[in-house]
């Protein structure tokens, strides 16, 4: 079970790895809206947030920020709040978004 799911992780990381996919993207920033607004500010300009959650753009500027590191952290629950932790497939579309972001 612990292998499976190791596998379908590795195998997440490395579609990952090809360009992402416009589909992707759209579909992690339809997820944040769901999922990650009432913390995050998720777009440039956009909405409004938890003044010391980062804004989404802010992490996707930060040095060394990638989008395997931000799926995996995206895969834990952060802030209590369990639906912060979101299965691989959906925390990959998550961090592909946050980095469409990077200028
Ligand atoms: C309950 C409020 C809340 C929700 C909901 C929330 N976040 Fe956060 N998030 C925060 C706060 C506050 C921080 C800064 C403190 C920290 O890193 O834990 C943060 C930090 C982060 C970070 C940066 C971690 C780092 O490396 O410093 C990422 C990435 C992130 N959130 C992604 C998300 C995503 C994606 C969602 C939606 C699935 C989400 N968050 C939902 C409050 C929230």
């Amino acid at each position: 079970m612990q292998n499976l799911a190791r596998l379908a992780i590795a195998l997440s990381l490395a579609a990952l790895t090809t360009a992402p996919a416009a589909a992707q993207v759209a579909g992690g920033k339809a997820l944040a809206e769901q999922y990650c607004t009432r913390c995050h500010v998720i777009a440039q300009g956009g909405g409004t947030g938890w003044t010391d959650a980062p804004t989404f753009q802010a992490l996707a500027k930060r040095d060394g920020a990638s989008a395997a590191k931000l799926s995996s952290f995206i895969q834990q629950p952060h802030m209590h709040m369990l639906d912060t932790a979101r299965p691989p497939a959906e925390a990959n579309a998550l961090a592909a978004y946050i980095m469409s972001l990077r200028p």
